[in-house]
């Protein structure tokens, strides 16, 4: 790479060399990190091919472009995801919100007319990502967020402040219901629930870089539920709904949890790929 790096050659030098590292999307993600590292939005590069990468920005760029050949995730890279058109920041303590997740928010927010000014309890609240797009389309709504970790709870609270939520949401660090005494309106849950066997079929992209307590649960992926599914049946309001986002095919599994644990035959949401993504409920 010559010393006089234009954002052009830089950006067609990462296609390459992600284009042979294998990459789904390599040019993609040599825009979002040439762009990234100059400070310059992607879709303005084009615009700027002939400048020249200053020394810093070229270290930058090469940085970047070393992590990616390794599979480091851009959004990890760059420490921002969006989700729910917000801005999320992520850690390496938070999970990559990922867009099926969106489908949960979809499901709280079809309640809007059933509440006035709802209590929300987010379990396992990783970046902050479902709480916070609720509240954002949710202006009378106040929510807290739940996690074990605490470097997600730290996280996600930094968001709230980003997004101007910080008034009605709140954060803190436990596992599951198990430090709480309100009762809530609406549960939304996007627990762990894969299956410690699938472990070695996971794209290096999410085995290497989202934190290992965000993805497993168990020998069959239900570990999780099963955990948490008697603490939020007690702690939802007599005219709550709890929603949880699921893996593909785990649906009559954790349908067969809620039913044992006192809630109705649940609801079914689908996500952008037509795969059943979320299960909403009722106390029974
Ligand atoms: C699949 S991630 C979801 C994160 C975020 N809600 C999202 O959708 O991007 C699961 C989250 O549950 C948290 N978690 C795991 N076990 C927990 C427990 N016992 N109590 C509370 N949170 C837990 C993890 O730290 C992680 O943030």
């Amino acid at each position: 790479m010559s010393h006089a790096w234009s954002i052009g050659r830089a950006v067609n030098e990462l296609t390459a060399a992600f284009e042979a590292a294998g990459l789904d999307t390599p040019r993609l993600d040599a825009r979002i990190l040439v762009g990234h590292a100059v400070k310059l939005e992607a879709s303005l590069l084009f615009a700027r091919g002939e400048r020249i990468l200053s020394g810093a920005e070229a270290a930058l760029v090469r940085d970047f472009a070393a992590r990616r050949v390794r599979h480091e995730p851009v959004s990890r890279i760059t420490g921002q995801r969006g989700f729910w058109g917000l801005d999320f920041a992520i850690t390496p303590d938070t999970l990559d919100p990922r867009p099926d997740t969106e489908a949960l928010v979809s499901a709280v927010l079809a309640t809007k007319a059933q509440y006035i000014a709802p209590r929300i309890l987010d379990l396992g609240t990783g970046s902050g990502c479902i709480l916070l797009a609720i509240l954002k389309d949710w202006p009378e709504a106040t929510g807290l967020g739940v996690d074990i970790n605490s470097g997600a709870v730290t996280a996600a609270a930094a968001n709230a402040a980003r997004l101007g939520l910080a008034g009605r949401a709140s954060f803190q660090t436990g596992s599951w219901c198990e430090d709480l005494e309100e009762r809530f309106n609406i549960i939304v849950s996007n627990p762990p629930y894969i299956a410690d066997g699938e472990r070695c079929a996971l794209a290096p992209e999410v085995a290497m870089y989202d934190p290992e307590v965000a993805l497993f649960a168990g020998a069959d992926g239900l570990a999780a539920y099963r955990a948490l599914i008697p603490g939020a049946r007690t702690h939802l309001c007599k005219d709550g709904q709890l929603f949880l986002e699921i893996g593909a095919g785990q649906a009559p599994g954790v349908a067969d949890l809620l039913i044992g644990a006192g809630f109705r035959a649940p609801e079914t949401h689908l996500d952008l790929t037509g795969t059943i993504r979320c299960l909403g409920t009722t106390p029974a």
